[in-house]
């Protein structure tokens, strides 16, 4: 792989040891994937708080540098960590301290990722605690090289913003974040972004279950290459784009699609092909999106619903205030509980709208910093659960092996208020 002279300083430690053991990660991650070069980079979204026992560990061995040293640099050396060289943001971690109580959570957890917290954001790192870094202020421009973690932010900032980055691992970001490169490859090349599935649909899409089951469908269908999507689908909005990136990033590993007039490098189907001949469409008609809805309700046996979840990805501030429009003057169910799940910076602006206020009086919960499938926590004794979200219907049963529901923020309400669920597809 090539390398400039200024990397080939920084691999010989003129940075720092830290930085020289970033570089090495980086080169052999390189030249394991074949790139020609590195890039730079001036956004890292990664992982350095999520708190596990490997962490605890190390961290009692060698303090929160050898923690670092290990886990993100991949390097058994005793070196210091120093200040991140670029902006770089902590994506979603644990919970935090506002939920102990509420989560059935290892109070050890809450306090190692405090500490963390304080570690890092000393470094640099921004905390932002979310999986949609894209709604709290860490927006990439048009084109940006960027390494990030996390497949539904990646997928947002490849398609939605026009910005370039693969799925970064906690080693590869962490590296980056030292040194301000990425190896080359992949979604950062010009060349690798023409679209390569063309899905026709032909039933009214609008709305934010019918994006996520057309994302669930597309994830399907490229499985871990670019869908283009056309055909009979309303404006989308962050919240719906945020939800279909999440879907097609679930049911396949797709990383960036295009959809003609909506997404910025495809103004037209001709464009999102780039050139190249577009593919026979695959039709998402009526009997694809039943089957779609069969499949993410399939865990779902039992009409009482213990646990209802929302925001999922991270919920935007709509979506807050559409929760809390449901659920006004309305109480949960004895024995149903309902997290709505936000970045802990949109939680403020839901605090002082008023929104967080009506869903605690309803007895809903707005939860920070992660979900239940990140950290493997729900309410105990949850042995059904609803959700809006297209990725917890397929992750949670999964994880926790509870039944799932899945269906429109409405139905999620409505199982939450009567404790049972009487969803079902328009
Ligand atoms: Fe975010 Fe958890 Fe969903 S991290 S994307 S809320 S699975």
């Amino acid at each position: 792989m090539f390398l400039t002279e200024e990397e080939k300083r920084m691999r010989d430690g003129s940075e720092g040891a830290a930085a020289g053991a970033a570089m090495d990660l980086l080169i052999r991650y390189g030249e394991a994937l074949d790139a020609a070069r590195l890039c730079d980079v001036r956004n890292v979204a990664g992982t350095m708080t999520q708190p596990s026992p490997v962490k605890a560990a190390l961290v009692r061995q060698g303090g929160w540098d050898k923690a670092f040293a290990v886990i993100n640099l991949d390097c058994d050396d005793d070196i210091e960590i120093p200040a991140m060289r670029v902006p770089t943001c902590q994506l979603q971690h644990g919970f935090g301290g506002d939920a102990a109580g509420v989560v059935p959570y290892p109070a050890e957890n809450i306090a190692l990722q405090a500490q963390a917290e304080s570690f890092y954001g000393r470094r640099g790192v921004n905390i932002l605690a979310t999986c949609t870094p894209y709604q709290v202020g860490n927006i990439p421009v048009r084109g940006e090289h960027c390494a990030w973690m996390e497949s539904s932010a990646v997928i947002y900032a490849n398609s939605v913003l026009g910005a370039r980055t693969n799925c970064e691992g906690t080693a590869s970001a962490g590296a980056a974040s030292l040194t301000g490169k990425i190896p080359c490859w992949g979604n950062h090349l010009d060349g690798n972004r023409h679209g390569t599935h063309l899905i026709d649909v032909r039933v009214p899409v609008d709305g934010f279950m019918e994006w996520g089951m057309l994302g669930y469908f597309a994830g399907g269908v490229a499985g871990e290459e670019h869908p283009v999507i056309t055909g009979d689908i309303a404006r989308p909005d962050l919240a719906e784009l945020k939800h279909f990136g999440a879907a097609a990033a679930t049911s396949g590993g797709v990383e960036l699609y295009h959809i003609p007039g909506v997404t910025p490098e495809a103004p037209t189907p001709e464009a999102a092909f780039r050139g190249r001949e577009a593919p026979p469409p695959v039709t998402y008609g009526p009997r694809e999106r039943r089957a779609v809805y069969d499949t993410l309700n399939s865990q779902g046996t039992s009409a009482g619903v213990d646990f209802v979840l929302l925001g999922c990805p991270h919920a935007s501030v709509d979506q807050v205030r559409r929760v809390a429009a449901e659920l006004d003057g309305r109480r949960l169910s004895p024995g149903t509980e309902l997290w709505l799940m936000v970045p802990r910076a949109l939680k403020d602006v839901a605090d002082r709208s008023g929104y967080t206020g009506v869903i605690e009086r309803s007895g809903g919960r707005v939860l920070g910093d992660s979900c239940p499938a990140m950290s493997r926590a729900a309410p105990r004794g949850t042995r059904v659960f609803a959700t809006d979200s297209a990725k917890q219907a397929h992750y949670l049963p999964a994880i926790l092996g509870i039944e799932a529901w899945f269906g429109t923020l409405e139905d999620c309400v409505h199982a939450a208020v009567t404790g049972r669920w009487e969803g079902g597809l328009p």
